[in-house]
């Protein structure tokens, strides 16, 4: 699907969408189209006694003859709150109502209203952005769709009265866009596609856009001492690996910024088995190194000015006679000790070793990591808000923050010495599981997580198990793997950390 920017004026063919405010308030484009079919898109609202121009009321009017095929209105509601994210969710609307309905073309009339204090040019790269994000879909192993299943759309065109200065504001946003697309495509993978060795082939491709990839295989992890790590992958007959993105947009000298990703291509449980029902979701139990792959390509894709560096751990968590068991003792590559109580409390252990590898090698001037990494997050949480901890009050602010912007919602939760010393193990350094009873199972895996972060290093952990993937569609995250974290990082970036 095309998806371009261009200058107002009524398209010669295909499904037009106008926007209309509360009261049924037309913009100048809007009546110029009512004009010329005769008043029908003011009889039509008028007989529709229901349609006022709330948030999100539709209404379809069919005019035919005067070159116009099918006019869809979409009410924003009172103009004066209006925001830029209501043009995303009319472009994401727009498109997911026209996507199978026969037609090819589609033009989204992004005007701003009388009212609204929103720069035209906003609104027309939002409602872009929003026809790409919503109309993702994956459809790769679909050989039997029916005709009316399969899309027809194949060019959106925005309409505007901005189109340069949109298309300038659009340009990056596209690059986000296809970031947000590479994280949901390979979240979605099923695990005999995107393994350990497949995932990090993915990564390698981002060298087209100046990333620099390195991938490190068992031999040099073990040689680098990472037995947390390898102790996870032991029972799968895949090859773990680490993969390191570097990407250099800012000025040559300065500390990158970094991002850990959890990629446990399939969790099982190990020894520790799951339980059979739901374990298909295991799929996705990388969706945090797909978020920082994904962000990695938007930071490259729009050339953003900063050093940032990506790495992501990536295992199979498999049952098997070289698994490890309950009860063994590995060495991390920090060189404290861990007794594994539960080898299904993994995520914390191939982290660690991610963690302390990033550091000692880019001192960095701030980590975040990602992971989908306990159940308890999801009965904290639900799946409104991502988990949020971290040692520093600056770092969690401008994450908070960067979420509120994206819709990527994060909470905070506490860190203290008190929930550390569920992790004291009688054996090891630290065991990687509380004792029963202890709860607090997303605060713990924090608590084990910070044992691993170097010198105050600002860091934060982002657990998104409730997030990464959705059951139910919003405008511009259609259900399935969500891409949570690429909007949110990119933005953190964008605002806070590149040169000017
Ligand atoms: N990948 C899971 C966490 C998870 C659960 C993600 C549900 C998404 C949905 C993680 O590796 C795990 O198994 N965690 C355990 C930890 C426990 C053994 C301390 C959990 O949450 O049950
Ligand atoms: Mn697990
Ligand atoms: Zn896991």
């Amino acid at each position: 699907m095309k998806i371009e920017i261009v200058d107002s004026k009524t398209p010669k063919r295909g499904s037009l969408v106008l926007v209309v405010g509360e009261g049924r308030q037309l913009g100048p484009f809007g009546q110029q189209v009512d004009k010329a079919c005769g008043g029908a898109l003011g009889k039509a609202m008028a007989a529709a006694v229901r349609f006022s121009g709330g948030k999100g009321q539709w209404l379809e009017v069919l005019v035919p003859g005067n070159g116009l095929g099918r006019v869809l209105l979409v009410g924003l509601g009172k103009t004066t709150e209006v925001k830029a994210t209501a043009y995303e969710t009319v472009g994401a609307d727009a498109v997911k109502r026209l996507a199978t309905a026969g037609e090819s073309d589609l033009a989204i009339a992004a005007e701003v209203l009388k009212g609204t204090m929103l720069p035209a040019a906003e609104a027309a790269a939002r409602a872009a952005l929003g026809a790409r994000l919503g109309g993702y879909r994956f459809d790769k192993y679909r050989t039997r769709m029916k005709d009316r299943e399969k899309p027809t759309l194949k060019s959106v065109s925005v309409l505007t009265q901005a189109a340069p200065a949109a298309k300038k504001l659009h340009a990056p946003l596209d690059k986000l866009a296809a970031g947000v697309e590479i994280t949901r495509n390979l979240v979605t993978e099923p695990a005999n596609i995107i393994y350990p060795e497949s995932m990090a082939a993915e990564c390698r491709k981002l060298t087209k856009l100046g990333i620099k990839v390195e991938v490190l295989g068992e031999r040099e992890m073990k040689k680098l001492g990472m037995g947390a790590l390898l102790g996870v992958g032991q029972g799968s007959e895949r090859e773990s690996k680490l993969v390191v993105m570097q990407w250099n947009g800012g000025k040559k000298g300065t500390k990158p910024v970094s991002f850990v990703g959890k990629g446990v291509c399939f969790d099982t449980g190990g020894i520790s088995i799951k339980p059979a029902g739901g374990m298909e979701e295991m799929k996705w139990d990388m969706a945090g190194a797909g978020a920082v792959v994904g962000t990695m390509a938007a930071l490259a894709g729009r050339k953003a000015k900063v050093n940032a560096v990506g790495v992501v751990a990536l295992v199979e968590n498999m049952p098997s006679g070289t698994a490890q068991r309950p009860g063994d003792v590995v060495t991390s590559m920090s060189g404290q000790t861990i007794e594994v109580l539960n080898t299904d409390a993994e995520g914390r252990l191939i982290l660690c070793d991610a963690m302390w590898y990033t550091q000692q090698r880019f001192k960095p001037q701030f980590m975040v990591d990602l992971a989908t990494l306990t159940g308890a997050i999801i009965i904290s949480l639900g799946h409104e808000h991502a988990g949020l901890f971290s040692n520093n009050d600056r770092l969690s602010e401008q994450l908070a923050a960067a979420g509120k912007s994206e819709d990527e919602l994060l909470w905070r939760m506490p860190l203290s010495d008190a929930y550390d010393e569920g992790l004291k193990s009688p054996i090891a350094d630290m065991q990687n599981i509380a004792g029963p009873g202890f709860g607090a199972g997303s605060i713990t895996a924090a608590q084990f997580l910070q044992r691993f972060v170097i010198d105050k290093t600002p860091w934060a952990h982002l657990d998104i198990a409730g997030v990464a993937w959705s059951k139910k569609d919003k405008p511009t995250v259609p259900k399935g793997a969500t891409g949570f974290g690429v909007r949110l990082l990119n933005r953190l970036v964008a605002d806070h950390y590149e040169d000017r």
